[in-house]
C-alpha cells in the first residue's frame, strides 16, 4: 500500500515562492501526473516529496506515517522513505555496466543471483534495451541511457514510484511504446506512481487522475476526462487538448433562475441547476469553451445552425482540421476521416448547447460545466 497526502505545502528558494500551499493526495495504486508549463513547480513537488527539499510549511504522510512535519522540525531522510526515483536528467553509475546498473537495488536487497538476472532481463526486454546490457552508460544513447533509468526503477517492483519526465529524450515512436509499457506495468504491478510531465497528450493517456500546476499553485485535480470536458480554469482549458479548445467572447446575464449566454452562436439558455456556481442577478463578460471535434459542419441551412466561412481546409489523413470564421472570430473543427470544403465556401455549424463551457472572465472559472450524460 502507498497513499502520499500532501497538506499545506509551500516551498521557497529564497524570495521565490514556488509552492504556493499545495494539498493533494495520492491514493493507493493511483496513476497521479503533475502536468503544467515549465518552472511551475512539478520537479520541486516530487522533491519535496523523495526529501531532496525541505519545504518551509506543510505536513506529508506516507502510508499514515508521517515524513514531513515543518512545525516539529521533522524530516525523515530520504533513504528511509524507500521511494524509487526516476530523475530528468537519470543519474547512471557510469563505472558500472547496464546491467549492473539495474540490479543494482537489487543485490542490495540480497536475491539470489537467478533471481536477479531474471528481473533485470525483464525490466530491460520491457524498455527494450535487452541487447544493451553489456554496455555503460557513456556507449549509449541519451534515450537509451534514459529507459536504462526506468528499468532500473522498475526492475524491484516498487511500491511507489516518482517519474520526472522519463520519456523526454525518445522519440515519438519509442514514446508511444514506453507510454503503453509504463501503463501495462502500473496495470500488473498495481504501483502507486507519480509522473511528472509538461507534454498534456502523456498526461491524458496514461494517468488515472491529473493535477494541473501553474506557478506553483493546483488549479484541478480531476481525472483526464474531466479535465478534458470540464477545465475548471481558462487556463486548464487553453493548456489541455491538442489541437486547441475553442474559446469565443459572450455577454452573460443572469437573473434568480437562469443564465442568458450571447454571443456569434446565438443565444444559449441554461437553467441554474445546470450552473457550478450561479451569481444571481448579475451581468458580466463570459467566455464559451467548445472542442473542436464537438462542432458540426452542415452546408444545408437548419433552424438552430449559424452561418460561418470556412477559412482553410488541412487534411491529416485519419482526420481534417477546418479553419472558420464566424463573425470576425476564427475557430478549428475537427472531422474525422477526408472531408472537402472549399475555401470561403458558407457552411452552417452547430455546437450541441449541453457541451458548452461558460467562464466567468472576472475570474477565469468555470461556471457551466458540460453535460456529461449527454457525452
Ligand atoms: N535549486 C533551486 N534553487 C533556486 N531556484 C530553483 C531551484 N530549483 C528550482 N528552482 C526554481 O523553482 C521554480 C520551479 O522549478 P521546477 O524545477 O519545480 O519546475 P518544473 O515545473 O519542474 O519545470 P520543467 O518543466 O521546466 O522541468 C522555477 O522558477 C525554478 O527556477
Ligand atoms: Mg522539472
Amino acid at each position: 500500500m502507498s497513499k502520499i497526502v500532501l497538506q499545506g505545502i509551500n516551498k521557497f528558494y529564497g524570495t521565490n515562492h514556488v509552492l504556493k500551499d499545495v494539498d493533494l493526495t495520492i491514493k493507493d495504486g493511483e496513476f497521479m501526473t503533475l502536468l503544467g508549463p515549465s518552472g511551475c513547480g512539478k520537479t520541486t513537488t516530487l522533491r519535496v516529496i523523495a526529501g531532496l527539499e525541505r519545504p518551509q510549511s506543510g505536513v506529508i504522510t506516507l502510508d499514515d506515517r508521517v515524513i514531513v512535519n515543518t512545525e516539529e522540525q521533522y524530516f525523515e531522510p530520504p533513504a528511509k522513505r524507500g521511494l524509487n526515483l526516476v530523475f530528468q536528467s537519470y543519474a547512471l553509475w557510469p563505472h558500472m555496466t547496464v546491467f549492473d546498473n539495474v540490479a543494482f537495488g537489487l543485490k542490495v536487497a540480497k536475491q539470489s543471483r537467478a533471481e536477479i538476472k531474471k528481473l533485470v532481463d525483464s525490466a530491460l526486454s520491457r524498455m527494450q534495451i535487452l541487447e544493451y546490457a553489456g554496455r555503460y552508460p557513456s556507449e549509449l544513447s541519451g534515450g537509451q541511457q534514459q529507459r536504462v533509468a526506468i528499468a532500473r526503477a522498475i526492475a524491484s517492483s516498487p511500491k511507489l514510484l516518482l517519474l520526472d519526465e522519463p520519456l523526454s529524450n525518445l522519440d515519438a515512436k519509442l514514446r508511444i511504446d514506453m507510454r503503453s509499457e509504463l501503463k501495462r506495468l502500473h496495470q500488473e504491478m498495481g504501483t502507486t506512481i507519480i509522473y511528472v510531465t509538461h507534454d498534456q497528450v502523456e498526461a491524458l493517456t496514461l494517468s488515472t487522475r491529473i493535477a494541473i500546476f501553474f506557478e506553483g499553485v493546483i488549479e484541478q485535480v480531476d481525472t483526464p476526462m474531466e479535465v478534458y470536458q470540464n477545465p475548471a480554469t481558462l487556463r486548464v482549458a487553453n493548456f489541455i487538448g491538442n489541437p486547441r479548445i475553442n474559446l469565443l467572447e459572450g455577454k452573460a446575464k443572469t437573473d434568480s433562475k437562469q443564465l442568458t449566454v450571447t454571443s456569434a452562436l446565438g443565444t444559449h439558455v441554461f437553467a441554474r441547476e445546470q450552473c457550478a456556481v450561479f451569481p444571481e442577478n448579475t451581468a458580466f463578460d463570459c467566455t464559451l469553451g467548445f472542442r473542436p471535434e464537438q462542432i458540426t459542419i452542415s452546408r444545408q441551412e437548419t433552424p438552430d445552425a449559424v452561418r460561418a466561412i470556412v477559412y482553410s481546409v488541412m487534411p491529416a489523413g485519419s482526420e481534417t482540421l477546418i479553419q472558420l470564421s464566424l463573425s470576425g472570430q476564427t475557430f478549428l473543427a475537427k472531422q474525422l476521416g477526408i472531408k472537402r470544403y472549399e475555401t470561403d465556401e458558407t457552411v452552417y455549424i452547430t455546437v450541441p448547447q449541453e457541451l458548452l463551457n461558460i467562464f466567468d472572465q472576472r475570474n477565469g472559472a468555470l461556471m457551466k460545466p458540460a453535460d456529461s450524460e449527454e457525452m
